[in-house]
């Protein structure tokens, strides 16, 4: 099955927002799309929870919001790697692609030893970055696509999400300055990924 690993530049820089834009869109083009969000924390929070956004198969649920490592350090069990590909897999049944989202950034320690990159890896997904648009953006992105490249992830796409209405030099900047690092693209606020060559990012 083909499909695409959603990371980002930090938590709540529009991951799941990008995977659900990007679920929609490749469903808009007729193919049968699971999700998956193989570990969640923040349960305790109020919610919708990104596995109900994306109606995501999930591994594990936490409800402290904290990384994930310490999450299950907390609760007293151990993440098993196999059983976080596992939830990817049972996306893929009865679909044509999969969206996988990670979990805060790439370099985020699933447990002591596995982090998200070595679940992307695993997975053998390209792998898609929600990232800012605006200060701070270059200096995260550009280690964000480093990290990646240095673990021999397949970077298709960096999305700029939400792109400003109205966007400034800055923002303008950023793209263009990104775009020399990797494909660059945005995403209106509360815009879909229609426009965006989404079937060219699957694996
Ligand atoms: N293009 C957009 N249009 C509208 N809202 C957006 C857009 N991009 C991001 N957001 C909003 O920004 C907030 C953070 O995004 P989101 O929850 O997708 O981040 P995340 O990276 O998945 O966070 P987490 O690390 O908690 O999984 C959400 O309220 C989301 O709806
Ligand atoms: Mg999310």
């Amino acid at each position: 099955v083909r499909g695409v690993f959603v990371t980002g530049t930090d938590t709540g820089v529009g991951k799941t927002y990008l995977a659900g834009a990007l679920v929609a869109a490749l469903r808009a083009r007729g193919l049968r799309v699971g999700a998956a969000k193989p570990v969640l924390t923040g349960l305790d929070e109020p919610g919708p929870h990104d596995h109900q956004l994306l109606g995501a198969t999930t591994a594990a649920t936490f409800g402290p919001p904290v990384s994930p490592h310490l999450a299950a350090e907390l609760a007293g069990v151990e993440l098993e790697p196999a059983a976080l590909v596992g939830a990817a897999r049972e996306a893929t049944r009865d679909a044509d692609a999969v969206v996988v989202e990670g979990v805060g950034g790439l370099l985020v320690p699933l447990t002591r030893e596995y982090s998200v990159r070595d679940l992307a890896v695993e997975l053998g997904l390209p792998v898609v970055v929600a990232a800012r648009p605006g200060l701070g953006t270059l200096n995260h992105t550009l280690l964000t696509l480093e990290a990646a490249r240095a673990g021999g992830l397949d970077v298709r796409a960096v999305v700029l999400t939400p792109w400003p209405a109205q966007p400034g030099t800055m923002e303008r900047s950023n793209l263009e300055t990104l775009g020399a690092a990797a494909p660059t693209f945005v995403l209106a606020q509360g815009g879909d990924a229609a426009a965006l060559p989404v079937e060219r990012w699957l694996g």
